[in-house]
């Protein structure tokens, strides 16, 4: 048994770390407060601090299929904190790794009663285990303005703001608007600023314990492109190329590429719940067509909420580098794929998720490496922050197209192969990130030897 030296407690005092060890695993800790209180207690446990906080360290990936439990959902139920899956929801006790699934997840004894954080480390090959690196786990947006408990978007001030700040805060509507209705509101927002804070509002309002917020039919007015507030567009082919990302102004344009797709892709995520509200399955074979369920919606604001925090993200190191969003031209050319598919949600899933989104996991790697070769780790954070949440958006895309398919007795994978011969331009271009499009579902059947040629329309 390694016993693993993770530092002195003062550097723990987030609340979800990643911690990469010498032997390559990766595993997450976890700091949350005791549950019960220590009074009566001859003394506190080994993972437990005077002033009432627990640690706990299990396995980054999931044991059922390799989700990212980083990103997972924590509750208490008699009285231990358990972990949520956000891939498929299964759930896990933090301290024994047990699961109503019947799967186990290793977990690792933690003592912080000593002057390092320890942790309790099994690995049969060699007891000689150190801790590389640990990087704390981002899970709020960096707003510029703080709406404090009003409007429940989490904030964090951004260091120095050199950009100005929007004149007056974005418009909310109310309490008995639609899904719809706040929807079409967010795409016709001009302000990213704004777009972002109504987006994390909505899904707060969505998502919270007993929500009843209606649907909607669907019949609001749509921008044909979501407008942009002082930002000058140009024709994708006339961006400037940004460079390898050796100088700061090469880093600076690479970063100001990707919050212009964040940006989009918030709207891209938007259009899919509200343009798509009324959708009903083709009729199978057992005569039932179906309607999307109200997780089909919490899914796709989940992705819009993850894409208004990369953007923020984004936006904030930005100007940590001296440059702000605005500062040099964007294109709508991920906007087109909207339009193409804006007939079919079955082609929109195929090519903004699992074509588009799916290529991002397979650059991310060689993105993020360019920003460490050149010795930037606040960008690579934020970059690897990024990465791991495109995983799940690609999951979200691979289980709607999968229901949708399963309802209508046809092939996911001929499915998404005559879409891509429909509605793209162009070879899917390799490499393929084969690792990552695996833990989001997309096994080889989808992508390999595909181009327009060799595809059979189904
Ligand atoms: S529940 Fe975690 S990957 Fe499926």
């Amino acid at each position: 048994m390694a016993k693993v030296a993770l530092g002195p407690l003062s550097d723990f005092k987030q609340a979800r770390y990643v911690l990469h060890l010498s032997n390559g695993k990766r595993l997450v800790l976890f700091r949350l407060p005791s549950i019960e209180p220590r009074q009566g207690k001859k003394s506190p446990a080994k993972n437990e601090t005077d002033d009432g906080w627990s640690y706990f360290a299990m396995e980054a990936e999931c044991p059922h299929a390799g989700g990212p439990m980083q990103d997972s959902q924590v509750d208490i139920e008699d009285s231990a904190y358990i972990v949520s899956c956000p891939w498929h929801a299964y759930d896990f006790n933090v301290e024994t790794g047990e699961s109503s699934v019947g799967i186990k997840a290793c977990t690792f004894p933690i003592d912080v009663r000593s002057e390092s954080v320890t942790l309790e480390y099994h690995d049969e090959k060699t007891d000689d285990i150190t801790l590389s690196t640990s990087e704390p786990v981002s899970e709020k947006m960096k707003l510029k303005r703080d709406h404090g408990a009003t409007h429940q978007a989490s904030t964090t001030s951004t260091k120095e703001v050199t950009h100005e700040l929007p004149s007056e805060g974005p418009k909310y509507l109310d309490a008995d608007a639609t899904l719809c209705d706040w929807c079409g509101h967010i795409l016709s927002t001009s302000n990213p600023e704004h777009k972002i804070e109504l987006t994390a509002h909505l899904f707060a309002l969505f998502t919270e314990e007993g929500s009843t917020m209606a649907l909607g039919d669907g019949k609001v007015t749509l921008p044909a492109i979501p407008p942009r507030q002082d930002l000058e567009e140009v024709q994708p082919g006339r961006m400037p190329r940004p460079g390898r990302g050796g100088t700061l102004k090469s880093r600076v344009s690479m970063l100001h590429a990707l919050a212009n797709i964040e940006l989009w892709a918030i709207d891209l995520a938007i259009d899919i719940c509200v343009r798509f509200v009324a959708f009903q399955t083709n009729v199978p074979s057992d005569g039932i067509s179906r309607t999307l369920p109200r997780a089909y919606f919490h899914d796709w604001l989940k992705v819009a909420n993850d894409e208004a925090k990369h953007f923020s993200l984004l936006r904030a190191r930005l100007e940590e580098l001296g440059s702000y969003f605005g500062a040099l031209p964007v294109h709508h050319g991920l906007w087109m794929s909207a339009t193409d598919t804006a007939e079919d949600l079955r082609s929109r899933i195929s090519i903004v998720s699992l074509v588009h989104e799916a290529r991002g996991l397979d650059v991310n790697p060689m993105t993020i490496d360019k920003f460490r070769k050149a010795g930037d780790a606040e960008s690579v954070q934020t970059l690897e922050i990024i990465h791991n949440d495109e995983i799940t958006h690609v999951t979200t895309g691979h289980r709607w197209l999968t229901w949708i398919c399963n309802e209508e007795d046809t092939d996911p994978v001929q499915v998404f192969r005559a879409n891509v011969q429909k509605h793209f331009r162009g070879p899917l271009r390799e490499p393929f990130n084969a690792e990552a499009r695996m833990q989001a579902g997309m096994d080889p059947r989808y992508y390999e030897n595909l181009d327009r040629n060799a595809v059979q329309v189904a």
